[in-house]
């Protein structure tokens, strides 16, 4: 979907810009907390850029990977739309292999938004974690800011919908306590504004969901060590399982 039905999940992005813009403000403020009032971030999976170009206004110099091109294309024009061009690149690259992508460079702080660690198995996750390790010095920051987590309420819910604009999300859940993988079947609708609902598309998605410890022991297995916990990072609120988000801020520490 990312890719083959890029245009439909950038509709999606593009109508939870302004999400964007409230995460990156609260980013802003915990990097400046932790004594980085400029400096080079890299977001991880960063979709069409709705929290780097935001983050670049903020005055940091970002740079953004995702493993979909229309997506990157999108930020890029973005970036120049916003006139942050000079301050938010983007690249196209698989966050597996981004130590070789990314070779020699050095981020001040790295951050990944929204449940995007989840898509594989969680060694692959922890090896992911780690090469992003591999392009930060000790004591940088990592924030993974509003991911879904375990203790999520709504994964009994079965069905669920979602509006983003004339978008309808149908999405069926069905979560496998064993393996902690949540399996959905989302089928995209559109409203033609009088009344119907067309079917867009159709599509089976698959993630691992974790507890905010299961993620904190991978984070301490790649070399990094939490700090802080909270919800949903726009209100940096205490984490609290009823909040459907968990946001960690982890350091930079030698690799166990
Ligand atoms: C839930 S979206 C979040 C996008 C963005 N962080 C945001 O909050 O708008 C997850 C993103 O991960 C990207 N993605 C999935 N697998 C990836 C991989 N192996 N390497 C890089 N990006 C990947 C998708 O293309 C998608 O943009």
């Amino acid at each position: 979907m990312f890719i083959d039905r890029a245009d439909l999940y950038l509709e999606i992005m593009n109508s939870t810009w302004s999400e964007g813009e409230q995460i990156a403000r609260s980013i802003a403020e915990i990097l400046r907390e932790n004594g980085l009032e400029s400096g080079r971030v890299l977001e991880a999976f960063c979709g069409n850029g709705r929290v780097a170009i935001p983050l670049a206004i903020e005055g940091y110099e970002v740079l953004g990977f995702d493993i979909s091109l229309p997506f990157i294309q999108d930020a890029r024009q973005k970036a120049e739309k916003y006139r942050v061009s000079d301050r938010a690149k983007f690249i196209v690259s698989d966050a597996r292999e981004i130590d070789n992508m990314l070779k020699g460079e050095v981020f001040d702080a790295i951050m990944i938004v929204s449940t995007s660690l989840g898509y594989y198995d969680s060694m692959t996750d922890e090896e992911i974690l780690r090469k992003l390790r591999s392009l930060v010095r000790e004591g940088s920051i990592l924030i993974i800011a509003n991911t879904f987590h375990r203790e999520t309420p709504s994964w009994s819910c079965g069905r669920v919908f979602q509006r983003y604009g004339s978008l309808v999300l149908m999405e069926d859940m069905r979560f496998d306590p064993l393996w902690s993988r949540l399996l959905s079947k989302w089928t995209l609708l559109r409203d033609d504004g009088e009344g119907n609902l067309m079917k867009e598309l159709e599509v089976n998605t698959e993630m691992r969901i974790y507890t905010s410890t299961e993620l904190a022991e991978i984070l301490r297995r790649a070399g990094w060590g939490v700090d802080s916990i909270y919800g949903d990072i726009r209100k940096k609120e205490k984490f609290s399982p009823p909040c459907p988000y968990l946001s960690l801020i982890a350091k930079a520490i030698q690799a166990t």
